[in-house]
């Protein structure tokens, strides 16, 4: 078995049936991002990335707290005011504990940032952004009309930088409506695309 069958067969006996579907979602969307954008070379990593981005999903708070402690994840006081993000810290520390051979620095990072976004991100991390929030299972409209979009207007200048500025948009005016706290990363990662695109 390689290392990357090792960790689906992980992924398949450890999550609930929704999340393994919503799992191979994200993996077959963010590589089909990879390709149509010319970047093949970014598969492999794009795949692995997602394969793992919600690992810790279904853990215990106190769970996450004991991982975060563990490997000294520093976070702020703003972080922890939203559990529901805490899986993406904990999530790349513990898939780097796990499966050492299949996590280098940038998959570790589209992990870590995938549920916030943040400012500057690398091409890897706005795929897993992305492909997270429109993978097709997805049951939000928002997240459909994005999909729809994005793969319309595949051809378009900074596409992918569009696209994770529409979907930025939306979480923070979604987390707005509901009276959610908005994660400063998730602010920054806006203002800066903002100003990108002009
Ligand atoms: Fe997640
Ligand atoms: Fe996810």
């Amino acid at each position: 078995m390689t290392d990357l069958q090792k960790a689906e067969s992980y992924i398949e006996s450890h999550l609930s049936g929704n999340r393994i579907s919503h799992v191979y979602s994200v993996c077959d969307t963010a590589t089909k991002m990879c390709r149509l954008l010319g970047k093949t070379e970014y598969c492999k990593a794009a795949y692995t990335a997602a394969l793992l981005h919600d690992i810790t999903k279904e853990f215990s708070n106190e769970r996450h707290l004991e991982i975060i402690e563990k490997n000294s994840i520093q976070l702020t006081e703003d972080d922890f005011r939203s559990p529901e993000i805490l899986h993406s810290f904990t999530g790349a520390a513990f898939a780097k504990e796990l499966f050492p051979e299949l996590i280098n620095d940038e998959i570790y990072g589209a992990i870590f940032n995938h549920t916030t976004g943040k400012k500057d991100m690398t091409f890897l991390e706005k795929v897993i952004f992305l492909s997270d929030y429109i993978e097709p299972k997805r049951k939000y409209d928002a997240s459909h009309e994005l999909y729809d979009y994005f793969m319309n207007n595949i051809g378009e200048k900074n596409i992918l930088e569009k696209a994770c500025l529409i979907c930025l948009t939306n979480t923070v005016e979604y987390l707005e409506k509901n009276g959610s706290h908005v994660n400063s990363r998730t602010i920054f990662a806006k203002e800066f695309l903002e100003e990108r695109l002009g």
